[in-house]
């Protein structure tokens, strides 16, 4: 029998839960064509909530297009632009034809070769001149807009993982490029979304930065218990197992509420209820066997840290919050304020916390209960 959680992959379906708030907004977004920034810190569920609604919208509107782009492994502006024209064509054409058709006619300045994928997807990859791309990449940086004006859509341009471009040799040109062409369009909006919540904000709310005030800012939260817990008991019960109420709590306390965390402890407890009923103790059980999955990986990490950044972990995980008092500096051997921001500055920059409103967490869950219970004894 297949366990039914999943996790690592986008959630749909019976695998998706809450949100129903985001979604509703998200969908009207698209819908009215207004620019959107989607943040939060990894696994939280951007790319589920973004799938879902896209679906929903392309449902209750025939002459919307949603294009998908995911940045993930993108480490360049030519290989972002190749992407962006590859999905834009692929989103706007039903049939292979007319993914070639579109691209000789939207594309005729660039020229690109063109290598056809699979017939029926109308997938095809682009060539590029490198050089000339990078050049003059007004033509794909407007193909939406002209696609949508020539054939009467609406386009939305879904862009993921868009922290990657602090990764390309120019970021600030290259927003500034993109801001000034994406702001003059008429019938395309963006959806622009990744992690990394400190530099995102910044792209988006500092007033120096290209892309301020660019569209409707929001910050995903994680799921609530009053839809995880139902969530859990309903997946268990599809398979004929069960668990416990006071076991599904567990889970998502173990998880502290976090989307991916709270599917792969329920996946293992499932596994592990072999009679069929889950209790709380084998959701503990579970929990260690996660932790002990993780914990190469978590001491792998935990040795790329200095002294200062461990001893400010440290204080963290004995629940410390002022750590700038004389007697929390003393106590883990903080050397000064300045090491506190700076050790809080590159904590953030490793997606090891985060800083939401002036305050400061773990990202990861069952690193801070690894910390706590196994490294800082
Ligand atoms: N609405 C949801 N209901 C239930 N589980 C969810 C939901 N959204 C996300 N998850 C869980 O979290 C995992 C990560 O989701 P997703 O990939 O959408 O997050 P993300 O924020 O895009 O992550 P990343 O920052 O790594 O790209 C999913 O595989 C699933 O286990
Ligand atoms: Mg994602």
């Amino acid at each position: 029998m297949e366990a039914p959680f999943i996790f690592g992959k986008i959630a749909t379906d019976d695998n998706f839960t809450d949100r129903e708030q985001e979604t509703a907004h998200l969908v009207a977004n698209f819908k009215s064509l207004i620019n959107t920034i989607l943040i939060s810190p990894r696994r939280w569920g951007k790319s589920s909530l973004v799938n879902r609604a896209a679906e929903l919208a392309l449902k209750s509107d025939s002459r919307l297009k949603i294009c998908l782009v995911d940045l993930f492994n993108v480490k360049s502006e030519e290989h972002f632009y190749q992407l962006l024209a590859e999905d834009v064509i692929k989103a706007t054409s039903s049939r292979l034809e007319e993914a070639v058709g579109n691209t000789r006619k939207f594309i005729s300045q660039l020229i690109p070769r063109i290598t056809v994928g699979n017939e029926i997807s109308g997938d095809i990859s682009l060539g590029f001149d490198w050089e000339e791309l990078k050049r003059t990449p007004d033509e794909v940086l407007d193909l939406a807009e002209n696609i949508a004006a020539a054939k009467d859509l609406r386009i939305v341009v879904c862009i993921d993982e868009f922290q990657n471009v602090a990764e390309f040799e120019d970021p600030l040109y290259f927003q500034r490029r993109l801001r000034s062409h994406w702001q003059r369009h008429q019938k395309v909006s963006y959806c622009i979304y990744g992690s990394k919540r400190h530099m995102m904000t910044d792209i988006f709310t500092n007033p120096q930065m290209p892309f301020y005030k660019f569209g409707d800012l929001f910050f995903l939260e994680k799921i609530k218990t009053e839809y995880f817990a139902p969530f859990i008991a309903e997946r268990f019960a599809a398979t004929g197992k069960s668990i416990d109420h006071e076991a599904c709590l567990e889970i998502i306390s173990l998880a502290d509420n976090h989307p991916y965390y709270v599917q792969q402890l329920a996946q293992i407890s499932w596994l592990r209820a072999t009679d069929g009923h889950c209790t709380t103790g084998i959701v503990r059980q579970s929990h260690e066997t996660l932790v002990q999955q993780l914990s190469l990986l978590f001491v792998t990490i935990t040795e790329g840290l200095t002294n200062q950044q461990l001893a400010l972990l440290h204080a963290m995980s004995a629940g410390e919050t002022a750590f700038t008092s004389a007697e929390v500096m003393k106590k883990y051997r903080i050397s000064s304020s300045m090491s506190v921001s700076r050790s809080k500055k590159s904590l953030v920059e490793k997606d090891i916390l985060d800083i939401n409103a002036g305050t400061i967490s773990f990202q990861d869950p069952i690193y801070a209960w690894w910390l706590r219970h196994c490294y800082f004894i």
